[in-house]
């Protein structure tokens, strides 16, 4: 059984956008600069973008964190982004999602500039994306991307199959899987809340790459895994523990202990598939900045 280690996986592609951004300065140029809107102060949302941050400066990107308490309103966000699209010298913008509820999320992406859109949530990027055009991916599926050809996972003609279907990660994996490339050329099912259970069962039983997306901690269990499946989990709940220092665990979607033992190949949670987000999310933020005409 392999373990689909993200923090080996996610280490090569940033040496790799280390060493780009090392060339870069040496030759006096500036680096590419993320730029990442945080509104309120969520636990979850704060821990990410603290490690998008952290991980710009290992490997030698600019970024800079711009918050706003919840009580922003729809406007300041807006009149922010316009700023950050118009500013030469920023090549990556993110909005940390959830948003507070008086905020429109769709109207906030879509004010985002599609070249400096990292997340790769426009609706332009998201239509280029369909089409198999070149685009911003969203980072978690190319992140999901980035950990099956690290690991030479064959997708070609494999059943592959995503359960959750958010705008973030389900969709745009199962169309990603299916699309014509190195880790694409599956044959896909999509399965999500209206799927009926025994349906669920029977299709997950039947998969030979399964990536689970729901949110629901060890929503997946052992019994309908296809032995020597390869599992995907990318679950991150917090799930309280007053056993643990922080008061609660992180838990995945799949029961890994279980599964583990069915499975050829699984991501572990942490350590697995959200590192590779944040790989995905340096790429596009290094793509941004190569496909940007301002940079000498
Ligand atoms: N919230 C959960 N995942 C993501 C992500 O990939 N990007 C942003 N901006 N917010 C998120």
């Amino acid at each position: 059984m392999l373990i689909l280690d993200g923090k080996i996986a996610s280490a090569a592609v940033k040496a790799e956008l280390l060493k780009e951004n090392q060339s870069l300065k040496a030759a006096g140029k500036r680096t590419p600069h993320l730029a990442a809107i945080l509104v309120g102060n969520s636990g979850a949302s704060e821990t990410y973008v603290a490690s998008k941050v952290k991980n710009c400066e290992e490997t030698g990107f600019d970024s800079s964190l711009i918050r706003f308490d919840d009580q922003v309103t729809e406007s300041e966000l807006l009149s922010k982004i316009k700023e950050l699209n118009l500013n030469p010298t920023i090549d990556g913008i993110l909005v940390q999602l959830p948003l507070p509820k008086h905020i429109d999320d769709e109207k906030i992406i879509e004010a985002i500039d599609p070249n400096k859109d990292v997340d790769g949530f426009h609706p332009m990027n998201i239509g280029r994306m369909v089409q198999g055009l070149d685009t911003f991916i969203p980072a978690t599926p190319y992140g999901v991307l980035l950990m099956l050809e690290y690991f030479n996972i064959p997708t070609k003609g494999k059943h592959a199959v995503v359960v959750g279907r958010s705008n973030i990660v389900g969709r745009p994996m199962s169309i990603l899987l299916s699309s014509e490339h190195p880790q694409g050329n599956a044959h896909v099912t999509l399965c999500h809340r209206h799927t009926p259970k025994a349906a669920l069962d029977l299709i997950v039983k039947q998969a030979d790459i399964l990536v689970v997306a729901v949110g629901i901690p060890e929503f997946i269990k052992a019994d309908i895994i296809k032995p020597g499946a390869v599992i995907i989990d990318v679950g991150i709940t917090r799930v309280p523990d007053e056993t643990a220092k922080k008061g609660f665990r992180i838990k995945g979607d799949v029961t890994y202990e279980e599964v583990s033992k069915v499975a050829s190949a699984i991501t572990p949670v942490p350590g697995g598939v959200g590192l590779m987000t944040i790989a995905g999310l340096l790429k596009n933020t290094m793509k941004a900045y190569k496909g940007h005409y301002y940079h000498n």
